[in-house]
């Protein structure tokens, strides 16, 4: 009885409806672009044409996250069974060094998150490129063409995007910038005409010319001019080497569900293997949606994995990560048996590992389903809000400051407050761990859902709960987006709680030993399910920009 009421209501409390289409569907945080990626797959275009062009579509309509000065993850489903993963994250330049970012007394400095210094190498035109070459169908120049008008003739800001740029005060740091986003002083207000002609002429080369575009000749040359001029790192060579990387996804399970989701350089599919293999079999879901029982499990998941995110994660292709040994049934017993289903375990004592040693050796998401059922999951960031502030002269797009991902220092929190150690240290064309977690599921070879979000290292714990929501909880992908959320990332010791759940809930995780914050949100999540024969798109609106699910 108290099962069935707790379900019952945790699925009526949030009535939302999501989009619903029969074929085909985008979901990204900004209207136009999502409209862009629509209009390409009525043409005929793919999920992976389709999500190309919706990327370089926010690179114009979301600057302060879309982007072609930064990097992100590929996921990718067809409707036969094949997938794909494509690592187009920033790499530290070749002259990084591991501690760059420490001043003489051994402090770390502001040059991680704001300015030239803290960018890597970009990846995303890159990875773009990689991913309609292998994957897409469409004509490639049809797919940046949209982001090229978008940028030349502008388009009409909505009030979110306009409060958005005009707030950005990094940006009013570099005259650049300064001066294509704020107007020198004047920013854009809601309804007027945002054109970008710079912008517009970068993507143009590399329209024309693919990633050449970009990463050779003269543009190339600008942005190497621009660094050197400026004490940044990145160099002509650091621009040619720059490869997009194809890698296996991540395979876990819940529930007979089967997952694909981000390897690392991400933490994001580590942190949700684990998380949902310690959730699977302790029935957290019986008290109901939003209830203090389920949220204790969830946190005390959450503080497990994020304790050995910190300690274990960081470049494959540097460190050993030990994925197999993290993920492995017997150590996500170990850790679930350290749970207290009635108390808090202070984060101090929570010091895992080791993973047994079984080893074979701002941000946006955008979900897309195609009318034959291929399913692409991409996220890509330039780390904070608008990235390092820097807007390139000559070249109009803004860098990321997606350095500022490595432990600058050991245990030193980032701007995520994650710590680290040596896993993620600097090292010369390294690439920074990531939370960005893509997440595509499917039961019995038909497809779930696709999902992802921005949010740092809340990204993961986002996913992980619009996921439960849908598959234990029952709701549809809008109710399960709209849904309260908690956060606990190990360190701080700290459960953070967004609006809405309910003062008695709070009290009652606080008798169980948590230390309760609020939290504004917890990732903003896009995401996609299927039920039924209907897409159901889904769109956070906890921030001040909207997002948009549209299909047909
Ligand atoms: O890769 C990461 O984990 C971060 N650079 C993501 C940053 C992010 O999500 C910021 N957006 N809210």
């Amino acid at each position: 009885m108290r099962l069935a009421l707790g379900m019952v209501l945790g699925a009526s409390l949030f009535a939302s409806e999501p989009v619903r289409a029969r074929k085909a569907m985008v979901v990204a945080q900004e209207e136009h672009a999502a409209d862009v990626g629509v209009a390409v797959l009525k043409r005929g275009g793919n999920a992976v044409d389709a999500a190309v062009a919706v990327a370089f579509a926010l690179a114009v309509t979301h600057p302060a996250a879309g982007n072609i000065g930064g990097g992100g993850f590929l996921l990718l489903r067809k409707a036969n069974g094949e997938t794909a993963f494509i690592d187009f994250r920033e790499r530290a330049p070749a002259k990084a060094t591991r501690d760059m970012y420490l001043d003489a007394q051994g402090k770390p400095t502001q040059d991680s998150t704001v300015g030239w210094r803290a960018a890597g190498v970009p990846g995303t035109v890159r990875g773009l490129e990689l991913a309609h070459k292998k994957y897409g169908r469409a004509r490639w120049s049809s797919l940046v063409a949209p982001a090229v008008k978008l940028a030349q003739r502008g388009f009409v800001l909505n009030y979110s995007t306009a409060r958005s740029i005009a707030g950005a005060k990094v940006l009013a740091q570099f005259p650049e910038s300064n001066r294509i986003f704020l107007r020198n002083g004047k920013p854009y207000e809601a309804g007027e005409i945002f054109r970008q002609p710079e912008l517009a002429k970068t993507l143009k080369s590399v329209q024309k010319r693919g990633a050449k575009g970009l990463y050779e000749g003269q543009n190339a040359r600008i942005l190497a001019e621009e660094m050197a001029k400026h004490g940044g790192l990145i160099t002509l060579e650091d621009l040619k080497n720059y490869q997009a990387i194809e890698r296996q996804p991540l395979r876990a399970s819940y529930k007979g569900l089967d997952l694909l989701l981000a390897p690392p350089p991400s933490s994001g599919g580590v942190l949700l293997a684990q998380m949902l293999g310690i959730l699977e079999d302790t029935g957290y879901e019986k008290t109901g949606a939003g209830s203090a029982q389920a949220f204790h499990w969830i946190a005390e998941a959450m503080k497990r994995a994020y304790a050995d995110r910190a300690e274990y994660l960081g470049d494959p292709d540097f460190v050993k990560v030990p994925v197999a040994g993290l993920t492995n049934r017997f150590y996500i017993n170990r850790l679930r048996a350290s749970i207290d289903p009635g108390k808090a375990v202070p984060s101090s004592l929570i010091r895992n590992g080791p993973p047994p040693p079984n080893e074979p050796s701002e941000t946006t998401h955008l979900s897309v389903v195609d009318a034959e059922g291929t399913a692409v999951a991409l996220t890509y960031t330039i780390n904070g809000s608008y990235g390092n502030g820097v807007a390139v002269p000559r070249l109009g797009f803004l860098l990321n400051n997606e350095m500022d991902d490595f432990s600058v220092k050991p245990g030193a929190p980032n701007m995520f407050g994650a710590v680290g150690g040596t896993a993620n240290a600097i090292a010369p064309r390294k690439t920074p761990l990531s939370s960005m977690s893509p997440l595509i599921a499917t039961r019995d070879g038909k497809l779930l859902m696709v999902l992802g979000a921005p949010g740092g290292t809340r990204i993961p714990n986002g996913v992980l709960q619009a996921f439960l929501n849908v598959v234990d909880f029952k709701m549809n992908m809008q109710q399960a987006i709209d849904a309260p959320r908690i956060h606990h990332q190990w360190l701080p010791d700290r459960l953070q709680v967004t609006h809405g759940v309910s003062p008695d809930t709070i009290e009652l995780l606080k008798r169980r030993g948590h230390t309760v914050a609020p939290i504004s949100g917890v990732a903003l999540v896009e995401g996609i399910a299927v039920r039924d024969g209907w897409l159901e798109g889904g769109s956070d609106t906890a921030s001040r920009q909207r997002g948009r699910a549209v299909g047909y």
